[in-house]
């Protein structure tokens, strides 16, 4: 970074320069680099507004294009060279566009203002974001897919309070993600619609004399409409926040998964081996094989819940409209967005190159006497026995199983009928996991 004598962008007031930590707490310029690509794409629109409305001339509107496609293929190549003394993007843009093109630059920031360019920078951001990430849902939905097709038939124990319930497939299992993240999938297509609207043209709060065409910008960057209130317009960021809900909830229900594979991969359960690619060695015992990448999917949910406090803390009590504290809005939602690309791409890694034991599933599931409330409502419904009553004796059956060290479907009749005489032969077709499972399709 290179320092200018003074601030060329708003000094005119100015006799000092900034103190060195002045400069450093203002600047964000390491951050909001990010915003290019939506900068020059907003520029553009105003630009060729102004025009349009005859506030520039055509040939000024060219010129300013031209250098910004320039600059665009600068930054892109690594040759444009940032300046923390020009604070961010906005101004490091306008300050390249000067050099290139002259006075015409100094038309660009006509009817607008940094308020309303960076409002409109972001809601561009979030928008491709969102557009991303469900991308990436999907890739992952696609692997789950494959998975639920492969193990239709797999049984394993389903729980409550961790402890064996009643036998599901793996498959079933599987599905109650592909549609957590079909609900997180649809969040992030409802944050978008909701965002898409123009800030641009609020100018710093309350709008331009110029006779500007909002409606046009809109259109041109893809937005819906432009935004109902200017003071709105260049202050709101609930469009960030609902962003970072939306990743908040769905890394949440990845942390879920991944908590599910760690367990399922302990020697205990061994549902589940990952591959070497994604499982970690211990550098002193040498026997273990670690599910890191589950265990850091599950810690970066702290992060995702963090950023979106810190935002919602940020904006709790701002006064309308532009405050410089709006300037924090950025990194939380960088990070979020990087962090649940992250977390999808490696969900969809470890998961599709998983082994699944479903010998071991099954075996699971055969032992922890899941199959007790197929017994219960058999006695409901062959001997029209109240629920309750059925219960209690389900739970007598279970207790000599238990003592004998049985599974259900080991038992005799005579067991049974030592409990219930009324019970008949026909149960041994409810008491095996497998008739369980066939009995709920
Ligand atoms: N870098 C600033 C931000 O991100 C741009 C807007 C600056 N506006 C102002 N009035 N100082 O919020």
């Amino acid at each position: 970074m290179t320092k200018a004598q003074s601030n060329t962008m708003w000094g005119g007031r100015f006799d000092e320069k900034p103190d060195d930590i002045m400069e450093q707490i203002n600047a964000s310029i390491d951050i909001d680099k990010r915003l290019y690509k939506q900068d020059i794409a907003g520029s553009k629109a105003h630009a060729a507004m102004l025009a349009a409305q005859g506030i520039i001339s055509d040939e000024d509107k060219a010129a300013i294009h031209k250098g910004l496609d320039q600059i665009l293929g600068e930054i892109e190549s690594g040759a444009f060279e940032f300046r923390r003394d020009l604070e961010d993007i906005h101004m490091n843009i306008e300050s390249r566009l000067k050099e290139l093109i002259g006075d015409a630059a100094g038309r660009l920031h006509t009817a607008r203002s940094r308020n309303d360019q960076v409002a409109t920078d972001f809601r561009l951001w979030v928008r491709e974001a969102c557009d991303a990430i469900c991308e990436r849902i999907e890739v992952f939905q696609e692997t789950i897919d494959i998975l639920e097709e492969q193990h239709a038939d797999t049984i394993m124990p389903g729980f409550t309070h961790l402890q064996v319930a009643q036998p599901v497939t793996l498959a079933r299992h599987l599905e109650a993600y592909a549609c957590m993240l079909n609900r997180d999938k649809l969040r992030f297509i409802d944050c978008k619609d909701r965002l898409n609207k123009s800030p641009l043209g609020c100018a710093a709060l309350a709008g331009t004399g110029f006779p500007i065409d909002r409606e046009m910008t809109a259109k041109e960057l893809g937005f819906d409409r432009p935004v109902n209130n200017t003071m709105d317009g260049v202050s709101a960021r609930d469009f960030a926040n609902e962003f970072l809900f939306c990743c908040a909830q769905a890394g949440l229900h990845l942390s879920r998964l991944a908590e599910e594979i760690i367990l399922w991969s302990t020697p205990q359960f061994g549902f589940v081996s990952l591959s070497d690619a994604w499982s970690t060695g211990s550098s002193i015992m040498p026997q273990k094989k670690n599910p890191d990448a589950a265990e850091l999917i599950r810690g970066k949910t702290g992060r995702l819940t963090g950023n979106l406090v810190q935002l919602m803390t940020v904006m709790k009590a701002l006064p309308l409209t532009y405050n410089k504290d709006l300037q924090e809005d950025k990194e939380p939602v960088f990070d979020s967005f990087d962090t649940i690309i992250l977390c999808l791409d490696a969900m969809n890694g470890m998961v599709a190159s998983a082994n699944w034991n479903t010998d071991k599933m099954l075996a699971a599931a055969q032992s922890g006497y899941s199959t007790a409330t197929e017994l219960a409502d058999w006695l409901v419904r062959e001997l029209g026995m109240p629920f309750r009553d059925a219960h209690h004796i389900t739970g007598r059956v279970v207790k000599i199983a238990v003592t004998m060290g049985l599974r259900l479907d080991q038992l005799s009749l005579d067991d049974l009928q030592s409990v219930e005489p009324r019970i008949t032969e026909g149960i041994f077709d409810y008491l095996s996991v497998e008739t369980a499972v066939k009995m709920r399709k």
